[in-house]
C-alpha cells in the first residue's frame, strides 16, 4: 500500500487515502509522496476513484480567469496573474506526482501583446520572478522545463532566463514542464512550415528562407533532423524524381513540441468554450474539459475532478468503440491511419 499523506495534523479537516496496490505509482524519481501534502477528504475520494494506470500522458491547460477573479475581488488584474502562479505550482506539483509526462501550461498567447503595457510588462516580469523561484521545487522534482513560443521576441532578460531554465533542467527526468510564452497555434505551424521550406531550399540548419526566417526555431532550438534526406534538390524530389510530400510526422517533428506526445487532456478553466489559438495541431484528438471555476481558485480537487471525467471518456480517434480503451494515446501515429477520419 502506497500512503499519501502530508503534514496536516486536524484528522476532521484531511483524510489519509491508502491507494490500493494494483493502483500503485510505478516507482518514480520524481517527487516523495509528501510531496502532495495533506489530501482534503475530498480530494482523497477524487484520487480514490482515479485509475493511476490510466493517467493522460499530456495534459495541456489553457490558464484562464485570472482578471475576472482579481475584478471581483476589487483588486487590479495583475493580483489575479499573481495568485495564478500559485495554483500553476500546485498543478505542477500534482501532475509530477502523479505520473503525468508531460504538462503545458499556456501563460502568454502572440494575441496577449494587444493588452495594456502595464500588464504585459508586468507578465515578463513575472516569468522571471516564477523562474527564480520555482526552481529549487522543479529541480526537486525532477522537473525537465521547455518553452514553446517565439521565445527570440521576448525581451533580452527574459530570452535569458527561459534559456538558462532550460538548460538549467534540460538533465532532469521526470515530467516535462512546458510553459507556452509569446506562443501562437498558427504561429507554431507557421514557423514549423517555414523551417520546412527554408531546409528543403537547401540553405542549411542555420540559414534563412526565402522570407527572411531564421530555419532555426522561434523558440531557439535547431529543428530536428531533416528525416527525408539532404537538403537542396536531392531533398525536394525522391529517388524516383517524385516531390516529397510533407508528412504528418515531418510537420510534428518541426513544432515547438517535438518529442512529445501529444496533449490527451486539455484543460480550459473559467467557463469559456474556446481553443484561444492553442497548440492547434497537437489537440487534434485530446478530450476537452472546461471548468467553470476561475484560474486562482482551479485547485487541487478540481484538477482531480478533471482527471477523473477525463478517465470516464470513451476515446475512439475516429473509429469505434474499443473494448478497455486506453486512456493514454499510445505511440501508434493514429492521423496516419486509414482509419483516422472522424469524429
Ligand atoms: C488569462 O487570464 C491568463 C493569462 C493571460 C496569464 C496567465 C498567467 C499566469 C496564470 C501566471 C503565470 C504562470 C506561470 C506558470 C509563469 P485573463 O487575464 O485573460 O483573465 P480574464 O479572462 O478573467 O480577463
Amino acid at each position: 500500500m502506497l500512503t499519501l499523506r502530508g503534514k496536516g495534523k486536524s484528522p476532521k479537516k484531511f483524510a489519509t487515502v491508502a491507494v490500493p496496490h494494483t493502483k500503485q505509482l510505478s516507482p518514480s524519481p520524481i517527487g516523495a509522496p509528501k510531496t502532495l501534502g495533506p489530501l482534503s477528504v475530498e480530494e482523497s475520494e477524487l484520487l480514490r476513484q482515479l485509475d493511476l494506470s490510466r493517467m493522460p500522458r499530456h495534459v495541456a491547460v489553457i490558464m484562464d480567469g485570472n482578471g475576472r477573479w482579481a475584478q471581483r475581488r476589487h483588486l487590479p488584474r495583475i493580483a489575479g496573474h499573481r495568485y495564478g502562479t500559485k495554483t500553476a505550482r500546485t498543478t505542477i506539483e500534482t501532475c509530477a506526482r502523479l505520473n503525468i509526462e508531460a504538462l503545458t501550461l499556456y501563460a502568454f498567447s502572440v494575441e496577449n501583446w494587444r493588452r495594456p503595457k502595464v500588464e504585459t510588462d508586468f507578465l515578463m516580469q513575472l516569468l522571471r520572478e516564477y523562474i527564480r523561484k520555482e526552481m529549487p521545487l522543479i529541480q526537486r522534482n525532477n522537473i525537465r522545463m521547455r518553452f514553446l513560443g517565439r521565445i527570440d521576441e521576448l525581451p533580452l532578460g527574459v530570452q535569458k532566463d527561459v534559456r538558462q531554465a532550460t538548460e538549467q533542467t534540460a538533465a532532469n527526468t521526470g515530467m516535462c514542464l512546458c510553459i507556452a510564452f509569446n506562443y501562437g497555434g498558427r504561429a507554431e505551424i507557421v514557423d514549423a512550415m517555414n523551417a520546412i521550406l527554408a531546409q528543403r531550399a537547401g540553405n542549411g540548419i542555420n540559414g534563412h528562407a526565402t522570407n527572411g526566417h531564421a530555419t532555426t526555431r522561434r523558440n531557439g532550438h535547431a529543428p530536428a533532423k531533416q528525416k527525408n534526406g539532404d537538403a537542396g534538390e536531392h531533398a525536394r524530389f525522391d529517388s524516383n524524381g517524385h516531390f516529397q510530400r510533407i508528412t504528418e510526422d515531418e510537420v510534428s517533428s518541426y513544432l515547438y513540441t517535438e518529442g512529445l506526445p501529444d496533449p490527451d487532456l486539455l484543460i480550459r478553466t473559467s467557463g469559456e468554450m474556446r481553443v484561444s489559438n492553442f497548440l492547434l495541431w497537437q489537440i487534434a484528438y485530446a478530450e476537452m474539459y472546461v471548468s467553470d471555476t476561475l484560474w486562482p481558485d482551479f485547485n487541487r480537487a478540481r484538477l482531480l475532478e478533471a482527471l477523473v471525467e477525463f478517465q470516464k471518456r470513451d476515446r475512439r480517434y475516429g473509429g469505434l468503440q474499443q473494448p478497455n480503451s486506453p486512456a493514454r494515446s499510445d505511440e501508434a501515429s493514429l492521423a496516419d491511419s486509414p482509419h483516422a477520419a472522424g469524429k
